[in-house]
């Protein structure tokens, strides 16, 4: 078995950041690699940017559905429960699910969250202004996408903190940090799951213009979500939703603490925002990869990848392919054109909250700048054990103490 310098397996790598060094190495050999890692089954690690998007763009060569699209092998059990998302389904069977769905999931819906993101991320400020002090991930970016989250599914203010206790449950179960077991994930998420179904029941009776409201009542061509397909929804949102954007928040703010310069670029210059985000989203990556099983032989960047084979196709490294971004290790807000792939490649699964994420990311980062902009880095990151989300647990951070604006 051939002895890697560096497991992409393996949660521990990323504790001491994502090895970008090791990746570009790996692209300067070629765009797809075979892989034998102690413990796993092999596969082909696609890292040129290309070759990453024709894997996410080619469903009828690539699956989603067969093995799921999580890089881990999972139970048969477990397999058919995550088949069941939209996630994990190929076309049409995802076709049919994603049109129903985007009926409730509109530009409106999200413009409509605009004024509870500006409140919550006051809410969050003002918590921690007077003290001049806060760890920047667990009180500022943690908890906002958690509150958009409830609000655009309509989950009523008394039952969120269950709903938050649930899913960083479901969130942390890779990290030795939470002490939380597979068991307590799976009991977490059939906590919510059942939850879903009563509140699904409830807004069928007596709806109002929220998400799950919605989707109870859409139909097209006499079709509509059954109650399972509803509450799988409601689980995979609160998953995809927030470790996704909370991550990309605090990884985020650790860039510009490494790049103050690019700080100051923004603070100076408020209409490089749009640029600045997209430039978070190339750099930071929160979902590092998804994976695929191939459906027939076929070629791939030079490499005859077999059918069945398992195939890993890794955002974070075609973020930074030399052959399309310049400089591609460089973090600068001013990039254009920026054609990452964070939020997906053009493929069928392109992310269903890719602009309310982006909004959410806005408003943090206007409020940051307007009321604590010489906030400082105080410590050490902290790093999520896994190989699948790159994230930052703890980042303390210190700025001038200020007054509150809401009462
Ligand atoms: C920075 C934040 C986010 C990132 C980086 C992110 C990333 C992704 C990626 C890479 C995919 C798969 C795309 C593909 O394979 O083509 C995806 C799918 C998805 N995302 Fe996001 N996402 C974020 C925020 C959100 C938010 C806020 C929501 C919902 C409120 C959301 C809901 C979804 C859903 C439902 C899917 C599955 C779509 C499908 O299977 O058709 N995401 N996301």
């Amino acid at each position: 078995m051939p002895d890697y310098p560096v497991l992409l397996m393996d949660p521990m790598t990323f504790v001491r950041g994502v090895p970008h060094d090791y990746f570009a190495e790996l692209r300067a050999q070629g765009p797809v690699h075979w892989r034998e890692e102690p413990g796993e089954v092999g596969y082909w690690a696609v890292v040129g940017y290309n070759e990453a998007v024709t894997v996410n763009r080619e469903w009828e060569a690539f699956s989603s559905h067969d093995k799921s699209s999580l890089i881990n092998e999972l139970p048969e059990e477990e397999l058919a429960q995550q088949q069941l998302m939209m996630l994990n389904m190929d076309p049409p069977m995802h076709t049919r699910y994603r049109r129903l769905v985007n009926k409730g999931f509109t530009p409106r819906m999200v413009r409509d969250l605009e004024a509870s993101i500006h409140t919550t991320t006051d809410t969050l400020l003002d918590a921690v202004i007077e003290s001049g002090k806060a760890d920047f991930v667990v009180d500022i970016a943690a908890e906002l996408p958690l509150v958009v989250i409830a609000d655009l599914l309509g989950v009523p203010r008394e039952d969120r903190h269950r709903m938050f206790d649930w899913s960083n449950k479901m969130i942390g179960n890779q990290d030795p940090e939470f002490a939380i077991t597979d068991e307590m994930a799976q009991s977490a998420a059939m906590e919510l799951y059942v939850y879903a179904s009563t509140l699904f029941g409830e807004k069928r009776i007596n709806p109002h213009d929220d998400l799950m409201s919605i989707l109870t009542q859409v139909e097209i061509d006499g079709e509509q979500l059954n109650g399972l397909e509803l509450e799988l929804f409601f689980l995979l949102l609160t998953v995809a939703g927030n470790e996704t954007t909370r991550n990309l928040i605090s990884g985020a703010m650790a860039a510009f603490f490494e790049h103050p310069e690019q700080w100051e670029l923004l603070r100076n210059d408020r209409s490089l925002m749009n640029s600045a985000i997209e430039e978070m989203l190339r750099f930071v990556t929160p979902v590092m990869n998804f994976r695929r099983t191939a459906k027939s032989d076929i070629e791939l960047g030079g490499c005859h990848i077999k059918k069945g084979d398992k195939v890993v196709f890794y955002h974070i490294s075609a973020n930074r392919d030399e052959r399309v971004f310049e400089d591609s290790q460089k973090f600068d807000i001013t990039r254009n054109p920026n054609p990452h792939m964070t939020f997906g490649a053009g493929g069928p699964h392109f992310c269903l909250g890719a602009n309310l994420a982006r909004l959410e990311i806005k408003v943090m980062f206007e409020h940051l700048l307007d009321r604590i902009p010489d906030l400082a880095q105080a410590g050490e990151v902290s790093r999520l054990h896994s190989p699948f989300i790159s994230g930052v647990k703890h980042l303390p951070i210190t700025f001038s103490p200020g007054a509150k604006v809401l009462s």
